[in-house]
């Protein structure tokens, strides 16, 4: 039975590359999808380490992928240059595709160090040969609209904006500090001289998803956009506004949209006005047995 309620569009991915959390959020049913980057795999394998676990990176990538059949997980290459990644990109998909075949690979828009670089269109140039070889592609580290857009023209199936780390951007280069859960809403911070803070006219990172929506909605753009480097519940709600067809969450943050305190307290409440007799309530066992079967 599907109990999902049948929505199509408002996908919550994990963004972890934990498997305890991973298997957490898909047993209560409210996932749709996983990503991960080198530094999350990292986070993973030092805890592993640290437990003393005895997995090789292999089979524990095998078991995220069976916890998440049937959705989307998103593995990242570690190449930079436009003949390693198609390598890389191809063996992973042919690597762990068959394990539940639920395997994007994950490019990032523009793999340059430094302006100079002669390697500017390898990114763009990764994500059509993949697209080509018919490996769906989420196209990762975009920070402005028209990169998401070169990004969806060369075939990616997602683009994954970081609102967490443009408003980073923004707060870093006007001095302003943060800690890593602040964010600035959708339309902005505003200077001590009243003028709106913005990044080359992005003005918050809810601002760049938005934007992005707007355009691949207003040209009809099928590539989905995912709300990426979301670092509070509020945020993740401001993505869903802009329309972002996907949120990815950390763990915390996945927690965090359930909270409230004054749900809290009412469970207190509730529970301490439980009388016995209601708390009590049973049903006869033949007629338990009857409502499991039917
Ligand atoms: C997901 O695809 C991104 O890699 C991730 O959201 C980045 O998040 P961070 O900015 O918190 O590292």
């Amino acid at each position: 039975m599907d109990v999902s309620g049948g929505f199509e569009k408002v996908k919550i991915f994990i963004d972890s590359a934990k498997l305890d959390e991973i298997e957490q959020v898909y047993s209560a049913g409210i996932v749709d999808g996983v990503t991960t980057n080198p530094s999350l795999i990292k986070k993973a394998v030092d805890e592993m380490k640290r437990n003393g676990e005895e997995i090789t990176i292999d089979e524990y990538l095998r078991r995220i992928l069976l916890t998440a059949r049937g959705t989307p997980v998103s593995l990242e290459v570690t190449e930079y240059e436009y003949e390693k990644m198609v390598d890389q990109g191809k063996k992973l998909f042919k690597m762990f595709n068959p394990v539940a075949n639920n395997v994007y690979i994950k490019i990032p828009i523009d793999t340059v160090f430094d302006e100079d670089d002669e390697r500017r269109f390898d990114g763009l140039k990764t994500i059509r040969s993949l697209s080509k070889a018919g490996i769906p592609v989420n196209c990762t580290l975009i920070f402005t609209p028209e990169q998401a857009l070169m990004a969806a023209k060369a075939g990616a199936k997602i683009v994954s904006p970081f609102a967490g780390r443009i408003d980073d951007y923004i707060r870093t280069i006007n001095k302003i500090p943060f800690k890593k859960p602040d964010y600035f809403p959708a339309d902005g911070w505003k200077s001590k001289g009243d003028e709106i803070l913005a990044d080359n006219g992005v003005v918050s990172g809810i601002d760049l998803v938005r934007q992005i929506v707007r355009i691949f909605r207003t040209y009809g753009i099928k590539t989905e956009v995912l709300a990426a480097s979301i670092r509070n519940a509020r945020q993740a709600r401001e993505a869903a506004l802009a329309g972002a067809d996907i949120a990815t969450l950390p763990f915390y943050v996945i927690k965090e949209l359930l909270m409230h305190y004054k749900t809290q307290e009412g469970m207190k409440r509730f529970m301490d006005d439980v009388v016995p007799e209601y708390a009590g309530l049973t049903l006869p066992k033949t007629e338990m047995y009857a409502t499991k079967k039917s």
